[in-house]
């Protein structure tokens, strides 16, 4: 089956005094078109599935499947390969190179996928343009505003034409009507594109546009 799959999935952190148990036997499944919104109190786990869920950190026990894909039967040599091709990730923190500007922070995602170099530029500049950052393109992410680094951070989740999107917090550092239009760009491209999407957030607002909406509380999903 395509989209997202997460089968009993556990996470525990450290070992002794240290140990947490971060997310405990999580079951959810998210299918292409559609849009799943997570809450739940911090340190709940939410982050954690996040990462578990797009290949950045392995799960304790449990499977996930991405597009049909069991991320258990890939060698560890293709994990970032199929990361990159497969999995859009927008973190808590945007998470941008530094010394890069913010059109040549999606260049290098076209680079790195081996997209050919004028394809990318145009589909780059579309995107910035599509979040509003025509005039921005030649900025570093230093002289760049906090919404502007999230905002530079989604269309650069978005360069690869990911079929999964997992998105942290999308739109914490921004204004109630730019956090709008940005889930509504999103939601567009989940629909259009069949994206299976993932989006935790704290703004209850943002809900109404999800198709889904799931609590996280102590590690385990329960019922709203
Ligand atoms: N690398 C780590 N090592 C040990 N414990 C961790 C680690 N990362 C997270 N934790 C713990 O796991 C739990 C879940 O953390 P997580 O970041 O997933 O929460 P969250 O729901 O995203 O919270 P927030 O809303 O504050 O972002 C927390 O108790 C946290 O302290
Ligand atoms: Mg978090």
């Amino acid at each position: 089956m395509s989209g997202l799959i997460l089968d009993k999935v556990s996470k525990v952190y450290g070992e002794g005094d240290n140990r947490v148990a971060a997310l405990n036997e999580v079951s959810l499944q998210v299918l292409p078109g559609e849009f799943v919104a997570v809450v739940g109190p911090s340190g709940s786990g939410k982050t954690t599935m996040l990462a578990v869920a797009g290949a950045l950190l392995h799960p304790t026990s449990g499977k996930i499947s991405i597009g049909g894909t069991d991320l258990n039967s890939l060698p560890k040599a293709a994990v970032t390969g199929f990361r990159l091709k497969h999995i859009g990730f927008i973190l808590q923190s945007s998470n941008l190179v530094p010394y890069l500007t913010a059109l040549d922070q999606l260049l290098l995602i076209g680079k790195l996928n081996k997209a050919g170099a004028k394809q990318s530029e145009q589909k780059a500049r579309d995107l910035l343009a599509n979040l509003d950052l025509k005039n921005r393109l030649d900025h570093y992410p230093e002289a760049l505003s906090g919404g502007e680094r999230q905002r530079v951070a989604i269309a650069r989740a978005l360069m690869s034409d990911p079929d999964v999107l997992l998105a942290d917090e999308p739109t914490a550092s921004l204004d109630s009507h730019r956090g709008q239009q940005v889930v509504e760009m999103l939601v567009r491209e989940v629909k259009s594109r069949q994206k299976a999407a993932v989006m935790v957030t704290h703004d209850e607002r943002m809900l109404d546009f999800c198709d889904r909406v799931i609590r996280i509380e102590d590690g385990s999903l329960v019922n709203i």
